[in-house]
């Protein structure tokens, strides 16, 4: 299928230049950035999310830091210059493990390069990661769409998917839960998507469905509450999802409801599948429990495009993710291949090769 390039975080004039998710499906509109404290409240305030989009844009606000800070002169340490700026980067967001992970790949370089040449040599960086993480959706797509289930008579697989881990979520093309969705469709599968809208943010609605429609695929929005009823009727024949961050054992954090889907999939006898690259697997994470969850705004529950739909005063709760236990997941999908029923020792060994 022909591939759209989103420009999710792209490095533009010597700036990094985010479409503004928040903003869409109603209208596309790019931000500029040019340091990491600006970075870093875009990535809070979710002009860019998911999470290798997370780990993508924050390699693109060191890199731009590194160039705001070059342009007062070569600092004496740039890692005691840059540490206030990487700060506010790591505290952006809590749960997607991409964001420490790109923080991590691009530390080292900062005593590793000539002074005079770490700003180049972090952009170069960051610009690999974006690369790396194209090929990595690419692959995991190819793996993830060669398990998926065959319908019988050759008719039309229905796939439900949560959240939006599609081109938007990761480097600006394919995605994870997606990139195994359009991988199945450049193999050729006959496909149907139900896409969960995912409240409440509205990822599934505003991102996923408008995703999909434009890449012509067949999709359906529906509101979250809706999956049990329709996996009861034998209306969906396998749960795909992306992840925030893997545990070691397997035990994966994503958008908040996911949990849900996977335990009323097991219910149902559905097959439920994790994909996700390398870099969102934390190993020093043992199981779920280590993996720290996100508490947002409660204006974002309060509150519906604007309008408050929920009386002011009343006490709220809003974890933007939960913990579906490698128990309820079928198959693991990333860069590597395929695990089936994740756990220590398969994750483990997706590192040795
Ligand atoms: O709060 P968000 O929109 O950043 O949450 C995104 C998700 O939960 C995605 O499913 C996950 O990051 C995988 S993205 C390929």
């Amino acid at each position: 299928m022909a591939l759209t390039l989103f420009e999710v975080a792209v490095w533009r004039d010597g700036r990094l230049r985010m479409l503004d998710q928040r903003l869409l499906p109603r209208e596309e509109r790019y931000l500029e950035f040019t340091s990491a404290e600006a970075t870093a409240r875009g990535i809070r305030d979710m002009v860019v999310r998911g999470a290798p989009a997370i780990g993508c844009a924050t390699a693109f606000g060191v890199a731009v830091e590194a160039r705001r800070l070059a342009a007062r002169g070569i600092p004496a340490s740039w890692s005691e210059a840059m540490a206030p700026g990487m700060r506010l980067l790591m505290e952006s967001r809590p749960t997607a493990v991409n964001l420490r992970w790109a923080l991590e790949r691009m530390r080292p370089l900062l005593e590793s390069t000539p002074p005079a040449d770490v700003p180049d040599r972090l952009l170069a960086e960051a610009q690999a990661i974006l690369k790396e993480d194209h090929e990595a959706c690419r692959e995991m797509g190819r793996h993830g769409a060669s398990v998926l289930p065959e319908k019988s008579g050759g008719g039309v697989l229905t796939i439900m998917t949560h959240c939006n881990a599609g081109a938007l979520a990761t480097g600006g093309v394919y995605g994870t839960a997606l990139g195994v969705i359009r991988g199945a469709v450049d193999a050729g599968r006959s496909l149907r998507v139900i896409a969960c809208e995912t409240r409440p943010f509205l990822q599934g609605a505003r991102l996923t469905a408008w995703e999909l429609h434009r890449d012509g695929i067949d999709t359906t929005l529906i509101t979250d509450n809706m999956s049990g009823h329709l996996m009861s009727r034998g209306e969906i024949d396998v749960v795909v999802v992306g992840a925030d961050r893997v545990a070691a054992n397997g035990d994966a954090a994503n958008k908040i409801g996911t949990y849900t889907h996977a335990v009323l999939a097991r219910r149902h006898g559905i097959p439920f599948m994790v994909a996700a690259p390398l870099s969102t697997i934390d190993l020093q994470a043992a199981d779920g429990s280590a993996i720290p969850i996100e508490e947002r705004p409660e204006e974002e529950v309060t509150h519906l495009g604007g309008v408050r739909v929920a009386a002011a005063g009343v006490r709220v709760r809003n974890p933007a993710f939960d913990v579906t236990p490698a128990e309820l997941i079928t198959w693991f999908a990333c860069e590597k291949g395929v695990v089936a029923t994740p756990d220590r020792q398969k994750i483990a060994g997706l590192f040795s090769f």
